[in-house]
């Protein structure tokens, strides 16, 4: 498939054994390519994620975006080998430095992402334990992944959560979960994730359970750590408004595959997919318009389809206002659309100068 991310693409395909080194900004960490996870259910094989793919690279920011059920939090799980048992990868490789971590044996797989490929959990803030410190978590995590000291990993939690600017923290590892705030505990949760200093960091949804300021603060500092530490960050999220300040390339996705892939600014100038026109539409700020005549905020009209009642075609025709006979019959592929971006529709080029006429 076509990844549209312009970067410097140094040739790392001798490489297989996805040892670490430094980081160079611009040098391509992970490679999704093709991706397709499938569940087994009562109901038969349904299609979570259909040929996914998108390119991390050591210095930006990369927002996996799309509306609920499009198979961001699957894909993602798949890449770090934590599928549940129900779901298994069908197709497509996941290539860190050269490696394809899909192709490892399971325990390899899990080792490789412990070392080089962390991710922060969409339900983090449920995942730390009411009945111990966050210090104590975050030293017996970091003791079972590198068989530090007590002394040396209670130091480390310390640092970490310095890093992630939770104030006082050599006093605040003493305390319990329920003393520190929503948006303390998911500095808490990045600071675990950090923990082994990851190549390529997956941050699913880090900031949606948080109040807007605090969602504001929680971006910021997962970028400045991004930028300081030359990571390939993946940001995933459903609202197109959050990466507007934080992202450098946005994938996006519907229905288990990316149909628009492109540098952030130029997506948000002109769209080369009516599906991201569309969620730009929806985000009041950006489309310059606020709430509707009945005071709600617009979205995106009809329902994405649920896995296993993919529409012929284009997923999205049902909901596409461009829509004619060949978008009922034939599936588009991600093509290029413009230098340095690809869009899977058959109207891309209309769509393109459509936004910026
Ligand atoms: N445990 C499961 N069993 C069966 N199907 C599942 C399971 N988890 C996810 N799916 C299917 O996979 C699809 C993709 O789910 P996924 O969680 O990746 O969506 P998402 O894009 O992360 O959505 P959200 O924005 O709500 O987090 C869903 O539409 C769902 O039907
Ligand atoms: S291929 Fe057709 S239905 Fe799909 S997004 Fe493009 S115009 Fe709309
Ligand atoms: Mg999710």
């Amino acid at each position: 498939m076509t990844t549209s991310v312009p970067v410097d693409v140094r040739d790392r395909e001798s490489e297989d054994t996805g040892d670490t080194g430094p980081r160079d900004v611009g040098e391509t960490l992970l490679e999704v390519d093709d991706l397709a996870v499938e569940f087994r259910g009562d109901d038969g094989v349904v299609r979570a994620v259909d040929g996914l793919g998108y390119r991390v690279v050591a210095g930006r920011t990369l927002a996996l975006v799309g509306e609920s059920g499009c198979g961001k939090s699957v894909s993602s799980l798949a890449v770090m080998g934590l599928l549940p048992p129900a779901a298994r990868v069908t197709r497509g490789s996941a290539r860190f430095r050269g490696t394809d971590l899909l192709a490892l044996p399971p325990a390899r797989h899990r080792e490789h992402c412990g070392r080089h490929v962390a991710m922060v959990f969409q339900d983090a803030l449920a995942a730390l334990n009411p009945v111990h410190t966050v210090g104590y978590q975050l030293t017996e995590a970091l003791r079972a992944r590198t068989g530090a000291s007590r002394r040396d990993a209670r130091r480390r939690a310390v640092e970490l959560l310095d890093l992630v600017k939770v104030p006082h923290a050599a006093q605040r590892v003493h305390e319990y979960p329920h003393q520190f705030s929503g948006g303390m505990r998911q500095r808490v949760m990045i600071a675990s994730a950090l923990a082994l200093d990851p190549d390529v960091l997956i941050a699913d949804e880090p900031t949606t359970a948080l109040d807007v300021t605090v969602q504001a603060q929680v971006m910021q500092l997962l970028a400045e750590i991004q930028a300081e530490r030359n990571m390939g960050l993946v940001l995933i999220t459903h609202d197109l408004g959050v990466v507007a300040g934080v992202a450098d390339d946005v994938t996006v996705m519907y229905a288990g595959r990316a149909v628009e892939q492109a540098p952030v600014r130029e997506l948000y100038e002109a769209p080369a997919h009516p599906y991201t026109r569309a969620l730009l539409r929806s985000v009041p700020r950006l489309a310059g318009g606020g709430t509707d005549a009945d005071g709600r905020l617009p979205v995106v009209p009809g329902r994405p389809p649920a896995p296993g009642r993919v529409p012929s075609g284009c997923a999205f025709h049902p909901r596409c206002d461009l829509a004619r006979d060949v978008c009922r019959t034939d599936v588009p592929p991600l093509a290029e659309a413009a230098p340095g971006r690809s869009s899977a529709c058959h109207f891309s080029a209309e769509v393109l100068g459509g936004a910026r006429g």
